[in-house]
């Protein structure tokens, strides 16, 4: 019997190693324009380290982690815990009172796969460590947009904060009534964590527990002034850096250690794995974790969910219409053919021909290959009768046109729908 590979653990073979490549030197490119150094960490932490950071009752740490040893020793789950943990160990706020770093590697998580979700998956990973201002929240979501843009993904980003350790309780609270009294409607998950960690409740999926927290509260209105200046001086650096966004009040993330401003960057085109990349601000965690008081702030991005959008958009590209396939069947015909194709190219219709004359079969299925919309024939019976006919590939519909008047006829037709979409002219055989 053939071995395969794990389930939920993949081979990136040649091919797709390409463009694998070709994100991490666009990302490594940018982070070097912001100014980030890089930082390799090991795979294998202390399991404690993931359970103080990322928090006991996260699904992360309670159910996701690859542990050995007399669960000891765990499989780094993300980057930002051993990343904070290096930084620690090594003294490095000692050297720069604010670094600027990031990662790149693999990520072991012990989720059910699905497309774009992985057991082991890699993440583009970032951090700033040793300063609170707003500025470089905006300035990090800024970094994020670029990579994305200049690899030619679109997201949308959405932003939230969740406040610090004075107004969060405060919110908390709130949160709690609001849910006591529709407990009973919450899936088993929500009701299980609604006592542990109720604000997860708010970004549940599950549609009926969508439902009962349209009305809840919002965090963001329950900001104490210092964390509302923060948020406020945050939108205000994303508007002067043209960033578009939208504020996300259930925005409440997977893990604990936030503080303040969280973000994601949302596809419409990966199903339920929605979110390309993520992050925020955890200002209590270094101390947390034993290192100095310092604040920091981060974000990770996912590859694989960036290798599948960059792949999608191939495909789709070989998937564009052309507006019309002339077939010309025999040399007399394609005699005609020829100067027409170039005449209609001319006037804006993207458009393809067989110089090979071929028979109709094979001309059709070319032409139901580069996705024609219509198919004009041109063959000897048409030519004697001084016609062609054009056939609407989705409608099956075919009309006789005059040849005198096949060019001007034809852009009256398809001119005004043109697909627009196939910028490679050059479909010919
Ligand atoms: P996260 O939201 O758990 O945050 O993951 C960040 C990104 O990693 C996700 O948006 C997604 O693109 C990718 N990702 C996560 N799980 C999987 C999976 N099973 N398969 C494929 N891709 C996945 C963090 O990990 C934080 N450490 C981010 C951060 C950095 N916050 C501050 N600094």
């Amino acid at each position: 019997m053939k071995i395969k590979a794990l389930n939920g653990f993949k081979d990136i073979v040649p091919g797709e190693v390409e463009l694998w490549q070709k994100v991490e030197a666009t990302a490594r490119d940018i982070f070097a324009r912001f100014n980030f150094n890089e930082i390799r960490m090991p795979i294998l932490e202390k399991t404690e380290l993931f359970a103080r950071s990322i928090g006991e009752a996260t699904d992360i740490v309670e159910k996701e982690m690859y542990t050995f040893a007399d669960k000891q020793i765990t499989m780094r789950p993300e980057a930002t815990a051993s990343l904070l943990r290096a930084y620690i160990q090594h003294g490095l706020h000692v050297q720069k009172p604010i670094q600027r770093l990031f990662t790149i590697g693999p990520m072991f998580r012990h989720e059910r796969p699905q497309k774009g979700r992985l057991r082991q998956f890699h993440q583009l990973d970032v951090e700033v460590l040793g300063t609170p201002n707003p500025r470089v929240d905006a300035e990090l979501m800024a970094m994020g947009a670029m990579i994305l843009e200049e690899l030619g993904i679109t997201v949308s980003l959405e932003m939230n904060s969740l406040g610090c350790p004075i107004c969060r309780p405060v919110f908390r609270e709130a949160l709690l009534n609001f849910i006591d009294d529709r407990k009973d409607a919450l899936c088993e998950d929500c009701a299980r964590r609604s006592k542990t960690n109720p604000l997860r409740v708010l970004d549940c999926k599950n549609p009926t527990c969508r439902k009962q927290v349209e009305e809840a509260p919002s965090i963001q209105e329950h900001l104490c002034s210092e964390c509302d200046e923060h948020f406020n001086a945050v939108q205000g650096g994303l508007t002067q850096l043209n960033v578009q966004y939208s504020l996300n009040k259930f925005m409440v993330r997977g893990l604990d250690y936030y503080t303040r401003t969280t973000f994601e960057f949302i596809t419409k085109d990966l199903g339920a794995q929605a979110a390309v990349g993520a992050g925020g601000r955890y200002d209590g965690l270094v101390a947390k974790l034993g290192g100095p008081k310092v604040p920091g702030i981060g974000f990770a991005m996912g590859l694989e969910r960036i290798i599948l959008l960059l792949q999608q958009q191939e495909e789709s590209a070989d998937n564009t219409q052309i507006d019309i396939f002339v077939a010309g069947l025999g040399e007399k015909a394609s005699e005609l053919a020829f100067p027409l194709a170039h005449k209609l190219r001319g006037e804006g219709l993207f458009t393809a021909m067989d110089h090979e004359a071929r028979s109709l079969k094979s001309q059709m299925k070319q032409a139901n290959k580069v996705n024609a919309r219509y198919v004009l024939i041109i063959g000897d019976n048409e030519l004697e009768k001084g016609t062609a006919v054009l056939r609407n590939m989705e409608s099956q519909e075919q009309q006789e046109i005059a040849i005198t008047s096949l060019s001007t006829e034809l852009l009256s037709i398809i001119l005004p729908h043109s697909t627009g979409g196939n910028p490679a002219q050059t479909h010919d055989n």
